[in-house]
């Protein structure tokens, strides 16, 4: 089966959250199910430089008005197709956003320019390579599904929601810019409140849809999550499917991981010492044996930030320290930056993307928090479990499905990994930072749950066999 993975992002190439590890792990996912998965990318500064010299496979004299080419190149050890269209995507910047972090005035031109060429190429416009599914992640993407559809191809298509967060919506006034028939401005197509929906357009057009966690596929059913689209994800009804994300095992590895001050596995998890040192010097953090929180993550609302910030003093106070990386919202870093002024050598902040940190951080914490308020999958719960570094989770989406919350009946049968709590507001995480230092002052306990963590399966070979059985069953119905 030959699928064509359709992404704004993918990692190694280029990254800004966790679209980019679930595009870049895809194709080894589902090889061993017998799929062979091309991924196509937007040619930005960073992925062109990664291509070297290669020739064009394919050029659009006009895509939606721009000269394109298609560059064929390599995702690590798997087939890459890049839409090389210096108009759209030649900027120095981010993938959505220039260096300020100001969103592109035209990303509705650069992605309905990618989405189209990635429709042709699924299509078979392009000599030798053909296809029998395309699957589009998020916004950037969707508009792939709507292009088949308004096409008259019938190709089977997935589209999978990352965040229903981000949709992709605009004015009416764009819809001449997107070269579709005019049939499609209506209420089962493009058009959304009166605007453009991208997001809203590939959940209409696709034959299934995907979310990345079995409880984020309940939740946006509801209004709270939905952010709109509720109702049309619960007309879609059995066509939606969660299916959660695993993690790349290659990269995140305790064992081979070259960023780590010092190597463990779960049989040498005394040795994981070293990195807990190497990170309070890093941080410059007061150096002794109580509990160490991190957090990795976006500066956003969505990942309860601002609830973080007001559990910072009670924190400290019961002996805790915390050592934040993240970037985002100007007024979250600010906040940070006061609080770990206002707690020397227990409170420390690194504003800025670090991968080699991440790791490190991952490696030496004991504890990684994520309160998030709305969380599809979440991927640094998974890599805490990996590493030992107990994942303290708010029980909503991805988190609430892959983190057995450390209560009495867990905890006796050995199943437990991590503390969750319900709702996001100081006095749940307060009690769960409670209830996290009274585990790990249990050493027995504690080790138990960084035991359980690191055996448990969040490797991609369960979910991999769920995206190739979906598609199959796609392609026979076609
Ligand atoms: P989201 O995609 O919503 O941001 P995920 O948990 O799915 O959340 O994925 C986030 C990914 O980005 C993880 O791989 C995480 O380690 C990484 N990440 C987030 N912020 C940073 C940062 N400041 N430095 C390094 N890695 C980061
Ligand atoms: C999104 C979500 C996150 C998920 C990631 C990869 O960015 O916010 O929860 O893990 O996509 O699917």
């Amino acid at each position: 089966l030959r699928v064509l993975s359709i992404a704004s992002e993918a990692a190694p190439l280029i990254k800004t959250g966790g679209l980019a590890d679930v595009a870049g792990a895809l194709p080894a996912a589902l090889a061993p199910h017998g799929v062979e998965m091309t991924t196509i990318l937007p040619g930005y500064p960073k992925v062109m430089a990664a291509l070297g010299k290669a020739k064009a496979v394919h050029t659009w004299p006009s895509l939606l008005g721009e000269p394109a080419r298609l560059i064929k190149g390599k995702l690590g050890a798997h087939p890459l197709l890049v839409v090389d269209a210096p108009a759209f995507f030649a900027r120095d910047g981010g993938p959505y956003a220039d260096g300020g972090g100001r969103d592109w005035g035209d990303n509705w031109r650069r992605f309905a320019a990618f989405a189209r060429a990635a429709a042709e190429v699924a299509a078979g416009a392009v000599k030798g390579l053909a296809f029998d599914l395309a699957h589009a992640h998020d916004w950037q993407a969707a508009m792939t599904p709507a292009y088949l559809r308004y096409d008259g191809v019938s190709l089977p298509s997935v589209m999978t929601i990352h965040n229903m967060a981000f949709q992709g919506h605009y004015g009416a006034d764009i819809f001449g810019g997107l070269a579709l028939p005019r049939e499609a401005f209506a209420f089962d197509g493009v058009e959304y409140h009166g605007g453009v929906g991208f997001l809203k357009a590939g959940l209409e057009a696709a034959s299934a849809i995907t979310t990345v966690s079995p409880t984020y596929a309940r939740e946006i059913r509801e209004a709270q999550f939905g952010m709109g689209l509720e109702g049309l994800i619960r007309s879609r009804g059995a066509r939606v499917h969660g299916i959660v994300n695993g993690i790349d095992t290659a990269e995140w590895n305790p064992e081979t991981d070259p960023a780590l001050a010092q190597r463990f596995s779960v049989r040498t998890l005394p040795r994981r010492i070293a990195n807990k040192r190497a990170l309070e010097a890093e941080f410059a953090l007061d150096s002794h044996d109580g509990p160490l929180f991190v957090v990795i993550t976006r500066l956003t609302w969505q990942k309860g930030m601002d609830v973080l910030l007001e559990v910072v003093d009670h924190l400290v106070g019961l002996g805790g320290r915390l050592a934040v990386l993240g970037s985002g919202d100007a007024a979250l870093e600010g906040a940070l930056h006061a609080a770990a002024a206002r707690h020397p050598g227990k409170v420390s902040v690194r504003i800025g993307y670090d991968e080699a940190l991440s790791h490190r951080m991952q490696a030496g914490g004991d504890a990684i928090l994520v309160p998030s308020r709305f969380e599809p999958c979440g991927l640094t719960q998974l890599y805490g479990l990996a590493y030992g570094c107990v994942p303290v989770v708010s029980r909503t989406g991805g988190l609430a499905d892959t983190v057995v919350d450390a209560n009495l009946a867990a905890l006796a049968a050995g199943a437990a990994t991590g503390v969750q709590f319900n709702a996001v507001h100081y006095s749940a995480l307060a009690d769960a930072i409670d209830r996290t230092i009274s585990l790990y002052s249990q050493t027995d306990v504690w080790r138990g749950l960084q035991r359980a963590g690191m055996k448990s399966d969040f490797s991609w070979s369960r979910s991999g066999n769920a995206y190739a059985d979906l598609y199959a069953a796609l392609v026979e119905d076609r």
